[in-house]
């Protein structure tokens, strides 16, 4: 096969980064864009567009037009997902992505026309239609409308500066349309009107609507009179969006290099499209159970006797709590895979203790390697050649905590191995998770690496500028995957601060160093919707704010909006005041405890949310949008969301409020706290004095529950509880067991039960059936059943008489025990 040059590889030998030494204050504003800048003013710009169509060829499923100079292919990826690429001048990069692994979807019967001024490409579902006259492209579904329609023909313009294209697409902006997803972002929840980039940042203490974060996920939802569709645009430059900000008629995406290639994903609702989007990218693997758990995490917790004291404290103040975590001062001098035996002179030792009092221990690694001869992981680094050079062979050197540093180059494959390997030591002596920080890549002073840096990138070379944004990806990857190795059949927990779409196939991640104020538990709140409806579902916040002091208050409302975080872990900056439950006072822990314990309550159900994630792709986090997309203003409503299809969880995010309004959703709901029943599809104020949130189940639900532990291991469950909610409508329910910490699950060693509820005025149903291998030690359940319109008379259990008693509870519940293998439990009048 003919090589085919890459434009990055054009690289000018000299770093274009640093260019000129000049006085900023010296400047005048105008010679201030010109230094920034130097092309500038120097040459017109000059963009080239697609012109009309000249030919057309299939391969496959594959369609490739071409206006006699450019080419563009479109690929039929599955019935609902097109993928579009441009190549300017006809030579198409070679197939490689790190976003989706492969692309062997099942291909629809997909059928050509070569109409009357236009060709289209259609699948069972979506229509490509391409404009022979402009080369314009747009979508179509079934019911003929337009989705999605170019504005301007796909167009480039060279770059200079580097070599290669900046490559540009804009389409329609329809006068409502809304849009979602693109990961971090900490703006609002509708995207319309910004203009957003990616590009990963280490930002300390960011504030809202500061772009770009710490991921690049260039993905969004677009939303138009009911209907949504999804791009993503499958380019590791820098990317930015442009949402209707600059031309309320325009919607553009572009890179700053490589190839523009973009999925179309079908809706119509957004559910199938994050879905879809989840085909591509993959989703995220079952995570050990007690990585749902609550985490507690400080920079940083050290001596070892201080790790001693909190696990002490968690346990005799009846806290639940299962994994403590050490920040980058237990290291020596910071040097990744040491020790510092000052502080830990017996690791192992203290990592058993914790373990048998049920913790686990998370340490935190970053990428800079201390240059330093005398260190084992710099001179095996140095001597195998795996840390990053820039163009001019020399290494690219950056300052991080241990002072000059190397860093591997991640997009190595060889490099990934071998850092895979060097966990061998942390997992022998006890270590169950790894945080992996710093890796968007982040250098003291410089912000990040030079352009010019030069990466593997798999075989397929390239600067800083096309790996940057895969590099954090790539580094968790390495991480995860040595880890999955060393431990055999047993899950790796991970997490990772720097992202690109599909690292929800190696890691967890939060979001980053936000800051104690009641803003900051806003933008968090948003930022795990927005994350969960962009491919990443196990996300959590800094509870209580990294950097700043939290009031006990704040604290407190940052841990109930924690209990539907799908990652919960408290953490603090360094300069801060120690921040654990019980630092605020006794009335403050003993409602901390009250909701660190319904995070325990309801661990089964969130792990069944993660297992419907990871089977079918249903994001965790469900903002409002996404369950009544007709409904307008829902595109505006930030402050609730759903945890699974079940529970709608409404955080209190305004200081000194004792109430909040929540929108209920279409259907019958149940107050969590008082049962009291409400019919959606409208607004109510509901009571959120301090230790209480608003939080509501939906009628139907089988909501599976856990006594309270203080920590998943701590007990076997003996009967399995269910709290089941009277619905008039039939509702299904979904509840998942397995051994909670192997991949034992891919075998089919699992359980997977489907409940479905229905009832009328005299009679109530519930049946249930089973799929899977796996078969639970406990033998009975025990049945919560809630809300049910009439005084229950007689109960059958697959036919046969109940002879339990019926009697309600003080809180009108009816607690009924039963074998667990039934089929059909009935309550009649
Ligand atoms: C970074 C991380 C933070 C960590 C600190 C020290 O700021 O974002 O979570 O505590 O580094 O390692």
């Amino acid at each position: 096969m003919e090589e085919v040059r890459r434009p990055e590889d054009e690289l000018d030998k000299k770093d274009t980064s640093e260019h000129i030494e000049v006085n900023i204050q010296d400047l005048e504003e105008e010679e201030i864009k010109f230094v920034n800048n130097p092309i500038v003013g120097l040459k017109p710009i000059e963009k080239e567009f697609l012109g009309a169509v000249k030919e057309v060829r299939q391969e496959g499923n594959k369609f490739i037009f071409s206006d006699g100079s450019a080419s563009v292919e479109i690929r039929v990826v599955s019935d609902e997902i097109i993928r579009v690429r441009l190549a300017p001048h006809s030579s198409f990069l070679e197939e490689f992505s790190y976003a989706v692994p492969s692309l062997d979807q099942k291909v629809a019967v997909f059928n050509f026309v070569d109409g009357d001024g236009f060709y289209s490409v259609s699948t069972n579902t979506v229509s490509c239609i391409i404009n022979k006259a402009n080369f314009h492209i747009s979508f179509k579904d079934l019911d003929g409308v337009v989705t999605s329609e170019d504005h301007l023909a796909m167009h480039w313009e060279e770059n200079d500066q580097f070599g290669g294209y900046y490559v540009y697409c804009t389409k329609k902006c329809y006068p409502e349309e809304a849009f979602f997803g693109l990961g971090d972002k900490p703006t609002d929840l509708n995207l319309r009107g910004k203009r957003l980039q990616n590009w990963n940042s280490d930002t300390y203490s960011f504030a809202k609507h500061q772009d770009p974060l710490y991921r690049s996920i260039p993905f969004y939802i677009s939303l138009n009179e009911g209907r949504a569709y999804g791009i993503f645009l499958d380019n590791t430059f820098k990317t930015h969006f442009d949402f209707g900000q600059e031309d309320r008629e325009k919607l553009s995406f572009w890179a700053d290099g490589g190839e523009l290639q973009y999925y179309y994903i079908h809706g119509p609702h957004m559910m199938d499209v994050v879905k879809r989007y989840h085909t591509l990218t993959g989703t995220h693997a079952l995570p050990p159970i007690w990585a749902l758990g609550y985490h507690q995490c400080r920079w940083s917790y050290y001596p070892e006797s201080k790790l001693h004291d909190l696990a002490h404290n968690f346990r005799s103040r009846k806290i639940p709590c299962d994994a403590l975590y050490l920040d980058i001062d237990y290291m020596d001098g910071y040097r990744c895979f040491t020790w510092n035996k000052k502080y830990f002179p017996n690791p192992k030792k203290m990592i058993k203790e914790l373990a048998d009092d049920g913790f686990k221990t998370v340490v935190i690694i970053d990428p800079g390697i201390k240059v330093d001869d005398n260190y084992w992981v710099f001179k095996e680094g140095k001597e195998k050649k795996y840390f990053c050079r820039r163009s001019d062979d020399y290494f690219m050197e950056g300052h991080v905590w241990p002072g000059r540093c190397q860093f591997p180059d991640f997009t190595n494959p060889e490099v990934r191995q071998w850092w895979g390997g060097l966990f061998q030591e942390l997992v022998d002596v006890g270590v169950a998770g790894v945080w992996n920080d710093m890796n968007e890549p982040a250098v003291f002073g410089k912000g990040t690496f030079p352009d010019d840096v030069r990466h593997q990138y798999d075989g397929h070379r390239g600067s800083h500028r096309k790996a940057h944004n895969v590099y954090g990806m790539q580094m968790v990857r390495a991480t995860y995957t040595g880890l999955k190795k060393i431990q055999k059949n047993k899950r790796p927990f991970t997490i990772t601060r720097a992202g690109y779409s599909g690292v929800q196939r190696y890691s967890s991640c939060w979001t980053g160093d936000n800051v104690a104020s009641w803003e900051h538990l806003k933008i968090g709140s948003l930022q795990m919707q927005r994350l969960s409806m962009s491919g990443l579902p196990f996300a959590g916040t800094d509870i209580g704010g990294f950097s700043g002091e939290p009031t006990g208050e704040l604290f407190t409302r940052w841990i109930q909006l924690g209990v539907f975080s799908p990652f919960m872990r408290a953490h603090s900056a360094g300069d801060t005041a120690e921040r654990e439950p019980w630092s605020f006072g006794p009335e403050l822990e003993a409602i901390n405890r009250k909701f660190i314990e319904l995070r325990y309550k309801l661990l089964p159900y969130i792990y069944s949310a993660f297992w419907e994630h990871h089977r079918y792709g249903f994001p965790i986090l469900r903002p409002v949008v996404m369950l009544e997309q007709d409904k307008p203003v829902n595109r505006y409503r930030e402050d609730e969301f759903t945890f699974g299809d079940k529970i709608l969880a409404c955080p209190v995010l305004e200081e000194g409020a004792t109430s909040r309004k929540v929108y209920l959703p279409k259907g019958v709901w149940f107050n969590y706290w008082t049962l009291e029943q409400f019919e959606g599809g409208e607004e109510i104020l509901v009571d959120a004095p301090l230790d209480s949130m608003p939080i509501f189940v939906k009628a139907g639900s089988v909501v599976p529950e856990y006594p309270v532990m203080q920590h998943t291991n701590e007990f076997e469950v003996e009967e399995m509880k269910f709290q089941v909610y009277y619905s008039a409508t039939e509702v299904n329910s979904f509840y998942f067991e397995d051994h909670g910490d192997t991949f034992a699950y891919e075998q089919d060693i699992y359980m997977e039960k489907k409940f479905v509820v229905n009832g009328d005025k005299k009679c109530m149903t519930i049946k249930q059936s089973v799929e899977g291998l796996f078969t639970p030690r406990y033998e009975m359940y025990e049945l919560v059943i809630n809300g049910l319109p009439f005084k229950p008379g007689k109960l059958l259990i697959d036919g046969k008489a109940y002879n339990g008693s019926l009697e309600l509870n003080e809180q009108n519940r009816l607690i009924v025990k039963t074998p667990k293998q039934f089929k059909q439990v009935q309550v009649m009048k």
